[in-house]
């Protein structure tokens, strides 16, 4: 045990809390040095990020608004909404800002401010969203790859509304798998991206949100969505597996869980597939189900002698999965508070670093605590830093990437590319996490002190 004299310090700390800490505290140092580019890249998104932060009553009608807007296809429409959303009094909007939101509806200049205002939302946009498509995306994946940061790519879109929409995913995903592997083939070596403990690892690696791919999809009708999308996924891995490419199944709200998690194991143990080393799931340490699920899927690994990733993750349907089951008066799958999903991280990610004979680890996180924790406790199992991944989102975090990667680690943004309309959710869900108290944000104009309890080990119990 060590004791610690600062100031603000003065508890022991087992010898592994005291790395911690200091790893993290090294993390800070680095990020201090930058500003995240969502500050610096747009002002106009940055002011209003920062105006949500402190206002929570505007922040909740512009994400109304923000999320109602791609429905919305005349002026007249765009006008009737912003009157409603924001000429409110409770908002207590700076005068600067209520003038320009009344010249948006009023007058000759009307026309002409709505469309620096689509612009404005479209500009927000493109700082989570890499490209309309791939052709748009594939300089910025090659600007990262340049960088020394990996990827996954995502093509947006969610809860497909009809089977053609779900048939043209598929084929979106097959023609994505297609170009990247030819394009990246050309891109530079990097030992850093390419070789992990276990041998070499692709460059070419994409995300799967399975909703997307079935409008059918219903987990009460278990047997047939099953049969539905794993004939369709099959194509998609078998592609991949032509191609040297990864694939991870995206975990999204609490009701597909279970049938997605069904769906990786079905895929994996199907002939056609095995000898493919290249799949990964996605767990979220906000449920209260995922050690459980975690310890199933490992043993599931070892009896059929199957190597996969796991991306750890906090999850990002906190909100959505509240108020269902406050709606359906149903046991809420969530740790409700942020402590425990934190605490739940850590413990997940023990369990995931004891099980490298079976998990290739992928720890996805902007909270340097939880990254920290991940990487000492690699360390301290004499894990090579390339047995493991760390994960962040593309547009967010810049600074922490950006140390990570010099500190010697494989670092993957996650990258989506589509248009507004599918990527909506997407983007709220950005927004959302970006104006949250625990954002990184919030976290990168910490100084030394507060830094340090941002750092403090979490627990399930205070
Ligand atoms: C999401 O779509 C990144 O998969 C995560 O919010």
């Amino acid at each position: 045990m060590t004791k610690f004299n600062s100031s603000y310090n003065t508890y022991s700390m087992s010898d592994i809390e005291v790395k911690i800490q200091r790893l993290g505290h090294n993390i800070f140092s680095q990020c201090r040095k930058q500003t995240p580019s969502i500050f610096n890249k747009d002002w106009w998104s940055g002011k209003m990020l920062d105006l949500s932060m402190s206002n929570k009553n505007f922040k909740l009608q512009l994400f109304r608004f923000i999320d109602v807007f791609p429905s919305l296809t005349s002026n007249e429409d765009i006008r009737h909404h912003i009157q409603e959303y924001f000429n409110r009094d409770d908002l207590h909007l700076p005068a600067t800002l209520k003038f320009g939101l009344l010249a948006m509806t009023e007058g000759i200049t009307s026309s002409l401010a709505l469309l620096a205002l689509k612009k404005n939302i479209h500009h927000m946009a493109k700082l989570f969203i890499s490209g309309q498509n791939i052709e748009e995306a594939l300089p910025q994946l090659k600007n990262l790859w340049d960088s020394e940061i990996s990827f996954t790519t995502d093509l947006l879109g969610e809860k497909a509304l009809c089977e053609k929409e779900a048939e043209n995913h598929l084929q979106q995903y097959l023609n994505l798998i297609e170009k990247l592997s030819l394009t990246s083939s050309a891109w530079k070596q990097s030992s850093q991206l390419e070789t992990a403990s276990w041998g070499k690892i692709p460059r070419c690696n994409i995300s799967v949100k399975i909703s997307s791919l079935n409008s059918q999809l219903d987990p009460l009708n278990f047997d047939e969505s099953l049969i539905v999308l794993k004939t369709r996924l099959l194509k998609i891995f078998k592609k991949a597996q032509d191609h040297n490419c990864t694939v991870y199944l995206d975990m999204e709200h609490y009701e597909l869980k279970d049938f997605t998690l069904a769906l990786f194991k079905s895929l994996l143990e199907d002939k056609a597939l095995s000898n493919f080393q290249e799949a990964g799931i996605v767990l979220q340490a906000y449920l209260k189900d995922t050690e459980r699920d975690l310890l199933q899927l490992i043993e599931w690994g070892s009896s059929y002698q199957r190597k996969f990733y796991v991306r750890l993750v906090k999850g990002a349907y906190w909100d959505h999965e509240t108020t269902i089951a406050r709606l359906q008066n149903w046991p809420c799958p969530v740790f409700q508070k942020k402590e425990h999903s934190d605490a739940n991280y850590e413990k997940l990610t023990n369990i995931i670093l004891d099980h490298t004979n079976v998990i290739r680890p992928a720890f996805a996180s902007h909270n340097i605590r939880s990254l920290a924790h991940a990487i000492t406790q690699a360390h301290q199992r004499d894990l090579s830093p390339n047995s493991f991944e760390l994960q962040m989102l593309w547009g967010m975090a810049e600074p922490i990437k950006k140390a990570l990667c010099q500190m010697g680690y494989r670092v993957r943004d996650y990258v989506p590319i589509g248009d507004l309309v599918p990527g909506m959710a997407f983007l709220v869900r950005r927004l959302l996490e970006n104006t949250s108290n625990e954002s990184f944000l919030r976290q990168s104009f910490v100084d030394n002190e507060e830094a340090s309890g941002l750092l403090r080990a979490p627990h399930f119990d205070e």
